[in-house]
Protein backbone atom coordinates (compact mmCIF):
# COMPACT_ATOMS: atom_id res chain seq x y z
CA UNK A 1 0.00 0.00 0.00
CA UNK A 2 1.02 3.17 -0.68
CA UNK A 3 -0.09 5.57 1.60
CA UNK A 4 -0.68 9.30 2.93
CA UNK A 5 -1.65 10.57 6.15
CA UNK A 6 -3.60 13.38 6.99
CA UNK A 7 -4.92 15.07 10.02
CA UNK A 8 -4.46 17.59 12.95
CA UNK A 9 -1.44 17.53 15.31
CA UNK A 10 -2.22 14.69 17.87
CA UNK A 11 -5.33 13.07 15.78
CA UNK A 12 -2.80 9.94 15.94
CA UNK A 13 -1.00 10.25 13.18
CA UNK A 14 2.21 8.76 14.21
CA UNK A 15 0.60 6.50 16.29
CA UNK A 16 -1.54 4.86 13.89
CA UNK A 17 1.81 5.09 11.19
CA UNK A 18 3.35 2.56 13.96
CA UNK A 19 0.83 0.18 13.83
CA UNK A 20 0.64 -0.11 9.97
CA UNK A 21 4.05 0.21 9.97
CA UNK A 22 4.33 -3.03 11.51
CA UNK A 23 1.68 -4.75 9.95
CA UNK A 24 1.97 -3.72 5.85
CA UNK A 25 5.87 -3.58 6.27
CA UNK A 26 5.63 -0.03 4.27
CA UNK A 27 8.31 2.38 4.33
CA UNK A 28 7.23 5.18 6.95
CA UNK A 29 8.37 8.30 5.99
CA UNK A 30 7.47 11.28 9.09
CA UNK A 31 8.28 15.18 8.07
CA UNK A 32 8.02 15.56 11.59
CA UNK A 33 10.67 12.83 12.80
CA UNK A 34 13.01 13.65 10.17
CA UNK A 35 13.44 17.29 11.70
CA UNK A 36 13.42 16.26 14.59
CA UNK A 37 16.66 14.40 13.73
CA UNK A 38 17.92 17.32 12.09
CA UNK A 39 17.59 19.18 15.11
CA UNK A 40 19.20 16.98 17.28
CA UNK A 41 22.23 16.50 15.51
CA UNK A 42 22.29 19.95 14.95
CA UNK A 43 22.45 19.97 11.04
CA UNK A 44 22.24 23.89 9.39
CA UNK A 45 18.46 22.65 8.53
CA UNK A 46 17.78 21.39 12.20
CA UNK A 47 18.55 25.29 13.07
CA UNK A 48 16.88 26.81 10.63
CA UNK A 49 13.99 24.11 11.80
CA UNK A 50 13.59 24.28 15.01
CA UNK A 51 12.75 28.56 14.78
CA UNK A 52 9.74 27.19 13.20
CA UNK A 53 8.70 24.18 15.04
CA UNK A 54 9.31 26.06 18.49
CA UNK A 55 6.09 28.37 17.44
CA UNK A 56 4.16 25.56 16.00
CA UNK A 57 4.51 27.03 12.41
CA UNK A 58 5.19 25.24 9.24
CA UNK A 59 9.18 25.29 7.99
CA UNK A 60 9.32 26.28 4.81
CA UNK A 61 7.71 24.52 1.86
CA UNK A 62 11.19 24.74 -0.52
CA UNK A 63 12.98 23.00 2.70
CA UNK A 64 10.45 20.39 3.48
CA UNK A 65 9.83 19.54 -0.23
CA UNK A 66 13.62 18.66 -0.88
CA UNK A 67 13.94 16.51 2.46
CA UNK A 68 11.33 14.55 0.74
CA UNK A 69 12.27 14.39 -2.54
CA UNK A 70 15.82 13.09 -1.38
CA UNK A 71 14.15 10.65 0.76
CA UNK A 72 12.00 9.24 -2.14
CA UNK A 73 13.99 9.47 -5.09
CA UNK A 74 17.20 8.06 -3.28
CA UNK A 75 14.88 5.05 -1.20
CA UNK A 76 14.04 1.70 -3.46
CA UNK A 77 12.45 -0.02 -0.35
CA UNK A 78 9.03 0.50 -2.22
CA UNK A 79 8.74 -3.41 -2.65
CA UNK A 80 5.67 -3.21 -0.16
CA UNK A 81 5.03 0.48 -0.40
CA UNK A 82 5.07 3.72 1.54
CA UNK A 83 3.45 5.92 4.75
CA UNK A 84 3.86 9.42 4.15
CA UNK A 85 3.33 10.86 7.35
CA UNK A 86 2.93 14.64 8.15
CA UNK A 87 3.44 15.68 4.03
CA UNK A 88 1.99 17.07 2.40
CA UNK A 89 1.07 19.93 4.83
CA UNK A 90 0.26 22.85 2.19
CA UNK A 91 -1.43 22.98 -1.59
CA UNK A 92 2.21 23.55 -3.00
CA UNK A 93 3.61 20.41 -0.96
CA UNK A 94 0.53 18.50 -2.47
CA UNK A 95 1.02 19.85 -5.73
CA UNK A 96 5.30 18.82 -5.60
CA UNK A 97 4.80 15.77 -3.95
CA UNK A 98 1.96 14.54 -6.88
CA UNK A 99 4.96 15.26 -9.12
CA UNK A 100 7.74 13.71 -7.52
CA UNK A 101 5.54 10.63 -7.11
CA UNK A 102 4.92 10.81 -11.03
CA UNK A 103 8.61 10.97 -11.75
CA UNK A 104 9.17 7.95 -9.84
CA UNK A 105 6.34 6.07 -11.12
CA UNK A 106 5.02 5.18 -7.45
CA UNK A 107 1.75 7.32 -7.48
CA UNK A 108 -0.32 6.71 -3.89
CA UNK A 109 -3.14 4.61 -3.51
CA UNK A 110 -5.26 6.56 -0.86
CA UNK A 111 -5.05 9.29 1.57
CA UNK A 112 -6.51 8.78 4.93
CA UNK A 113 -7.37 11.39 6.71
CA UNK A 114 -8.02 11.33 10.51
CA UNK A 115 -10.32 14.19 12.20
CA UNK A 116 -10.36 14.72 16.13
CA UNK A 117 -11.72 17.17 17.69
CA UNK A 118 -9.71 19.73 19.72
CA UNK A 119 -10.52 19.77 23.58
CA UNK A 120 -9.08 16.41 22.40
CA UNK A 121 -6.16 17.43 20.83
CA UNK A 122 -5.13 19.58 23.75
CA UNK A 123 -5.33 16.29 25.99
CA UNK A 124 -3.54 13.73 24.00
CA UNK A 125 -0.61 16.13 22.96
CA UNK A 126 -0.06 17.98 26.41
CA UNK A 127 -0.19 14.44 27.68
CA UNK A 128 2.31 12.54 25.16
CA UNK A 129 5.68 11.40 25.95
CA UNK A 130 8.25 10.32 23.35
CA UNK A 131 11.31 7.85 24.18
CA UNK A 132 14.71 10.07 23.49
CA UNK A 133 15.98 7.17 21.99
CA UNK A 134 13.62 5.04 19.60
CA UNK A 135 11.21 7.72 19.32
CA UNK A 136 8.35 5.31 20.65
CA UNK A 137 5.05 7.36 21.35
CA UNK A 138 3.32 7.37 25.09
CA UNK A 139 0.45 8.94 26.54
CA UNK A 140 0.38 9.65 30.68
CA UNK A 141 -2.82 7.94 31.19
CA UNK A 142 -3.64 6.62 27.82
CA UNK A 143 -1.03 4.80 27.09
CA UNK A 144 1.37 5.04 30.06
CA UNK A 145 4.33 3.32 29.84
CA UNK A 146 5.20 0.12 32.47
CA UNK A 147 8.07 2.49 34.63
CA UNK A 148 7.15 6.12 34.73
CA UNK A 149 10.01 7.68 32.41
CA UNK A 150 11.48 4.84 30.98
CA UNK A 151 10.58 3.55 27.26
CA UNK A 152 9.12 0.24 27.67
CA UNK A 153 10.74 -1.03 24.36
CA UNK A 154 14.12 0.42 24.44
CA UNK A 155 14.83 1.89 28.43
CA UNK A 156 15.36 5.38 26.97
CA UNK A 157 14.68 8.25 28.63
CA UNK A 158 10.71 9.26 28.09
CA UNK A 159 10.87 13.44 27.22
CA UNK A 160 8.02 15.55 26.37
CA UNK A 161 8.45 17.27 22.97
CA UNK A 162 9.10 21.48 23.51
CA UNK A 163 5.72 22.13 21.19
CA UNK A 164 3.25 20.41 23.03
CA UNK A 165 2.42 23.05 25.52
CA UNK A 166 -1.36 24.41 25.15
CA UNK A 167 -0.17 28.09 23.55
CA UNK A 168 1.41 25.97 20.89
CA UNK A 169 -0.57 23.40 20.23
CA UNK A 170 -3.41 26.09 19.56
CA UNK A 171 -1.00 27.52 17.54
CA UNK A 172 -0.66 24.24 15.16
CA UNK A 173 -4.06 23.97 15.51
CA UNK A 174 -4.40 27.07 13.17
CA UNK A 175 -1.81 26.83 10.92
CA UNK A 176 -3.58 23.35 10.14
CA UNK A 177 -6.63 24.76 9.68
CA UNK A 178 -5.62 27.57 7.56
CA UNK A 179 -2.62 25.32 5.62
CA UNK A 180 -3.55 21.98 5.44
CA UNK A 181 -7.05 21.28 6.09
CA UNK A 182 -7.60 22.47 2.03
CA UNK A 183 -5.64 19.66 1.27
CA UNK A 184 -8.66 17.18 2.23
CA UNK A 185 -10.72 18.60 -0.76
CA UNK A 186 -7.59 18.46 -2.90
CA UNK A 187 -7.41 14.88 -2.33
CA UNK A 188 -11.39 14.62 -2.23
CA UNK A 189 -11.04 15.94 -5.91
CA UNK A 190 -8.82 13.94 -7.10
CA UNK A 191 -11.31 10.66 -5.33
CA UNK A 192 -8.59 9.54 -2.84
CA UNK A 193 -9.73 10.20 0.13
CA UNK A 194 -10.29 8.05 2.69
CA UNK A 195 -11.96 9.74 5.62
CA UNK A 196 -11.73 8.03 9.60
CA UNK A 197 -12.89 8.81 12.80
CA UNK A 198 -9.14 10.05 14.81
CA UNK A 199 -11.66 10.15 18.20
CA UNK A 200 -11.03 6.42 17.91
CA UNK A 201 -8.92 3.59 19.28
CA UNK A 202 -5.92 3.28 16.96
CA UNK A 203 -5.77 0.01 16.62
CA UNK A 204 -9.58 -0.12 15.95
CA UNK A 205 -8.68 2.13 13.34
CA UNK A 206 -5.87 -0.36 12.25
CA UNK A 207 -7.99 -2.90 12.30
CA UNK A 208 -10.95 -1.18 9.97
CA UNK A 209 -8.05 0.37 7.69
CA UNK A 210 -6.49 -3.52 7.24
CA UNK A 211 -10.13 -4.74 5.95
CA UNK A 212 -11.39 -2.14 4.07
CA UNK A 213 -7.54 -2.38 2.21
CA UNK A 214 -8.09 -5.70 1.87
CA UNK A 215 -11.41 -5.14 0.37
CA UNK A 216 -10.70 -3.20 -2.19
CA UNK A 217 -7.07 -4.97 -3.42
CA UNK A 218 -9.94 -7.89 -3.72
CA UNK A 219 -11.81 -5.75 -5.92
CA UNK A 220 -9.20 -4.86 -8.01
CA UNK A 221 -8.63 -1.29 -6.75
CA UNK A 222 -5.02 -1.40 -5.74
P1 LIG B 1 4.76 16.50 13.39
O1 LIG B 1 5.72 15.76 14.23
O2 LIG B 1 4.33 15.93 12.09
O3 LIG B 1 3.55 16.90 14.31
P2 LIG B 1 1.98 16.97 14.06
O4 LIG B 1 1.45 16.81 12.69
O5 LIG B 1 1.60 18.20 14.77
O6 LIG B 1 1.50 15.67 14.63
P3 LIG B 1 1.87 15.10 15.99
O7 LIG B 1 3.12 14.29 15.90
O8 LIG B 1 1.85 16.15 17.07
O9 LIG B 1 0.60 14.22 16.27
P4 LIG B 1 0.15 12.82 15.70
O10 LIG B 1 -1.09 13.01 14.89
O11 LIG B 1 1.28 12.06 15.05
O12 LIG B 1 -0.27 12.15 17.07
P5 LIG B 1 0.39 10.96 17.91
O13 LIG B 1 0.13 9.66 17.22
O14 LIG B 1 1.79 11.26 18.33
O15 LIG B 1 5.36 17.95 13.03
C1 LIG B 1 5.94 18.79 14.03
C2 LIG B 1 6.33 20.12 13.41
O16 LIG B 1 7.28 19.91 12.34
C3 LIG B 1 5.19 20.91 12.75
O17 LIG B 1 4.50 21.70 13.67
C4 LIG B 1 5.97 21.75 11.70
O18 LIG B 1 6.56 22.87 12.30
C5 LIG B 1 7.07 20.82 11.25
N1 LIG B 1 6.69 20.05 10.05
C6 LIG B 1 6.49 18.71 9.96
N2 LIG B 1 6.12 18.36 8.72
C7 LIG B 1 6.08 19.52 7.99
C8 LIG B 1 5.72 19.81 6.65
N3 LIG B 1 5.33 18.86 5.81
N4 LIG B 1 5.77 21.12 6.25
C9 LIG B 1 6.16 22.08 7.09
N5 LIG B 1 6.49 21.88 8.38
C10 LIG B 1 6.44 20.60 8.83
O19 LIG B 1 -0.57 10.99 19.18
C11 LIG B 1 -0.55 12.06 20.10
C12 LIG B 1 -0.77 11.53 21.52
O20 LIG B 1 -2.09 10.98 21.65
C13 LIG B 1 0.17 10.41 21.92
O21 LIG B 1 0.53 10.58 23.26
C14 LIG B 1 -0.63 9.12 21.74
O22 LIG B 1 -0.23 8.12 22.66
C15 LIG B 1 -2.04 9.60 21.99
N6 LIG B 1 -2.98 8.95 21.08
C16 LIG B 1 -2.86 8.91 19.73
N7 LIG B 1 -3.89 8.28 19.18
C17 LIG B 1 -4.69 7.93 20.21
C18 LIG B 1 -5.95 7.27 20.29
N8 LIG B 1 -6.57 6.83 19.21
N9 LIG B 1 -6.53 7.10 21.48
C19 LIG B 1 -5.90 7.55 22.59
N10 LIG B 1 -4.70 8.19 22.61
C20 LIG B 1 -4.12 8.37 21.43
Amino acid sequence: MKLVLLGPPGAGKGTLAALLHKSLKVLHISTGDILREEIKNNTPIGIEAKSYIDKGALVPDELVIKLIENRLTSNKEFSNGYLLDGFPRTRKQAENLDEILKKIGQPFDCAVYMDSSLPLIIKRLSGRRVCRNCGATYHITNRPSKKDGICDQCSGELYQRPDDNEETIRNRMDVYLQSTRPIVDYYKAQGKLMQVDGNKESEELHDLLLKTFDAERKSYKY
